[in-house]
Formats: structure tokens, C-alpha cells, sequence
């Protein structure tokens, strides 16, 4: 089968289409053949690993540790990308009983990777679901990642309708699922933070308004929240505290150290909280997201796609700072 792979760590161009193995599926496994994949965050960075010290990774050392561990320090280990998909069942394990041969489906694979090719194996009870009838092979591709992070996250702080919610980091790869689960599963009020080119976009997934955090720094503005969920950890919690409300609480999704000590120290006193997240993906989530998708109250932007043969181009122009949107590999259509 044909993927992208890439054997050195490094720009765009390190991504290859090559010839490799076709995987079989064990007997618990699915072979799925892949019609779309997305350029998501981790893409960008596994790529590009090797430059990426502890300082520059926007999570504690030890993560940073385990990831050089799992992806290589020097050369990749895991050579082929691509953490979600969707595609169709080409064949299913003899013990496999989700899954039948031409399902559609969506899916996860996380750190494993791999769908960055036409096919991929993977064990039934992984994130795999029915893909949503409402949406394309590619735009079901995009969802996954984003709408579990934010799934989790929103069902957490249980949140209730009319609260208000600020998310920084609206415009990337979490950050419009959780504006639209907020919004229109929970009923929140949500101000999404985005840079000046992508307002329009945040705008459009139902936020009632958009800050550009390039011209207004929202901890300046004297407005309060309940919830700030800060998707890259960019906002220190001694500057968002004044824009929570007296018992409000302000979430890392990306965090250091430091963020994980205000958090122990919060949690011992009462008032306003930092907290930072780590979200587990489970295969129920992707499937309560197929409803909320049906239903009307999911839906992903598909900026551009490429074919698989222009992988870098695709990654290229997921790091341009251009996209509005996600960046798509159509694989097969
Ligand atoms: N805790 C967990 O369990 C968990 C799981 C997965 C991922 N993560 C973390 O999540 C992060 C990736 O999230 P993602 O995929 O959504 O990233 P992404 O696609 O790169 O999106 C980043 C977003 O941040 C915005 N942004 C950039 N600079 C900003 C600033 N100064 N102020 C406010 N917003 C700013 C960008 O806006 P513009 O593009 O409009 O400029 C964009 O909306 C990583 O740090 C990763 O470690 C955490």
C-alpha cells in the first residue's frame, strides 16, 4: 500500500509517499482502508520532534520524556502519521463482532499513528465508531480529536446552560469543538480568543464573540467568566483570575509545572481554581459525538485538502498560520 512516510526528523518535506506493508488484521482487529486523514497538532510536532526541547513543549518534562521515549529521540521509531481518519472496513478479524466488511467509520488511533496511508488495523474496541451519515469522509475525519478533548473537558466542569466560557486557542484543533459542544450541547455563552484572520470562522461555529488576541488582551477587559479554558497555557493564571467569577475556574489543556502547583494550591483553598486537564479518550465519547453531529450541533470546516502524495504540501500549509479551518489528506474519495 502507499504513505507518507518519513525515516528523519524535520520540515515538511521529510514526508515521502512510499511503497510499504499492507498491516492484516488480528483476530480482534479491523483493517480499515482510509479515505481522509487531518493535519492535526501532533502531526506537526511528531514530524518536527527532534526540535522540540522541554522548553518548547507545552507540557511538563515528563511528557515531554515519555513522547522522545515513544517517538524516537534522534529518528522517528513510529515513521507513518495521521491520528484520526475515517474511511470504510475492507476486512475484520474472525473474533470481531462492532464491525462488519463496507462500515463506515471514523476514528482515533492517538500516539500509534498511522493513517496516513490507505490502510490501517485497528483493535474493534479502539476509538472507532460509525461514521456520522451527515458528513463526508473528510469532514468526519477532522472530528476526533478536537470534539472528545472537548467533550471531556465541558463534561467536567458540568457545565450549565447560560454560563460563560471563554476559550483561548478558539481557532485550532480543540478549540472549535468546544466553542460549538459548549454552545449548542450545553447551552453556555462562549467568547472564543483567536488571531485577527480567523474571527470570521470562530464566529461562524457559534461563539457570541471573538476576541483577537493579537489586538485586546481579554484579562484587561474587566468581563467575567465562569470557565477560561485555555487551550495552549498561554494565559497565566495570576492575570485570567480577574476575569473569573468569584468561584470560576481557568483550565490548561497545555500546561507546565507550574500550573500543575496552582492547581494543588487552589484546590486546598476556596474561590477561584486552576486545573489542569488530561483527557482520556474512550470509544463511547466518539460515539455520543456521531448523535451530537447528526444532531446538528457538531460540524468541522474543511479549509483545503490535499491527495496523499502531497503530504508535506498539506503540512506546510497547516503551519502557515493561513488556515481556517482544518487540512484535510484525501486518500481515496
Ligand atoms: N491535556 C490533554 O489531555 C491534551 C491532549 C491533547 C492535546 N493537548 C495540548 O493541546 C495543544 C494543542 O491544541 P490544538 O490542537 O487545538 O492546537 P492548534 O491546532 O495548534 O491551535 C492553537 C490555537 O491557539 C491559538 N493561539 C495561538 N497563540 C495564541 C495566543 N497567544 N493567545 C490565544 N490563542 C492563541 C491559535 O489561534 P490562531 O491560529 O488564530 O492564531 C489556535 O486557535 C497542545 O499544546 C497539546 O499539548 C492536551
Amino acid at each position: 500500500m502507499k504513505a507518507a512516510v518519513f525515516t528523519e526528523y524535520g520540515p515538511p518535506e521529510v514526508l515521502q509517499l512510499k511503497e510499504v506493508t499492507k498491516p492484516s488484521p488480528k483476530d480482534n482487529e479491523i483493517l480499515i482502508r482510509i479515505y481522509a486523514t487531518p493535519v492535526n497538532f501532533a502531526d506537526t510536532l511528531i514530524r518536527n520532534f527532534r526540535a522540540i526541547s522541554p522548553r518548547k513543549f507545552h507540557m511538563p518534562f515528563l511528557f515531554w520524556l515519555i513522547g522522545k521515549v515513544n517517538f524516537g529521540f534522534r529518528k522517528p521509531k513510529i515513521t507513518i502519521l495521521g491520528s484520526e481518519f475515517a474511511g470504510e472496513v475492507e476486512a475484520v478479524g474472525k473474533d470481531v463482532t462492532r464491525f462488519r466488511k463496507g462500515d463506515r467509520v471514523f476514528g482515533y488511533c492517538g500516539p500509534r499513528m498511522g493513517a496516513n496511508a490507505e490502510y490501517l488495523s485497528m483493535r474493534e474496541n479502539g476509538v472507532v465508531a460509525i461514521k456520522p451519515a451527515t458528513m463526508t469522509y473528510e469532514e468526519a475525519a477532522a472530528v476526533p480529536y478536537g470534539a472528545i478533548m472537548a467533550l471531556n473537558i465541558l463534561r467536567n466542569i458540568n457545565l450549565q446552560p447560560g454560563q460563560k466560557v471563554l476559550v483561548s486557542g478558539a481557532s485550532g484543533g480543540i478549540g472549535p469543538a468546544v466553542v460549538q459542544i459548549a454552545t449548542f450541547h450545553f447551552g453556555a455563552k462562549v467568547t472564543g480568543v483567536c488571531g485577527a484572520s480567523r474571527m470570521e470562522y470562530v464566529k461562524s461555529l457559534g461563539a457570541d464573540k471573538v476576541i483577537d488576541y493579537t489586538r485586546e488582551d481579554f484579562t484587561k477587559s474587566g468581563e467575567t467568566y465562569d470557565f477560561i479554558i485555555d487551550i495552549l497555557g498561554k494565559s497565566p493564571f495570576s492575570r485570567c483570575r480577574h476575569s473569573l467569577t468569584p468561584n470560576g475556574r481557568c483550565l490548561y489543556v497545555s500546561f507546565k509545572m507550574k500550573q500543575v502547583f496552582q492547581m494543588l494550591w487552589t484546590s486546598m483553598i476556596g474561590g477561584k481554581k486552576a486545573v489542569c486537564v488530561l483527557v482520556n479518550e474512550k470509544t463511547e465519547d466518539l460515539i455520543f459525538i456521531k448523535e451530537l453531529i447528526e444532531a446538528g450541533k457538531v460540524r468541522s470546516v474543511i479549509d483545503k485538502s490535499y491527495p496523499l502524495e502531497q503530504a508535506a504540501d498539506a503540512h506546510r500549509y497547516a503551519e502557515s498560520g493561513s488556515k481556517k479551518g482544518y487540512v484535510v489528506i484525501a486518500i481515496r474519495s
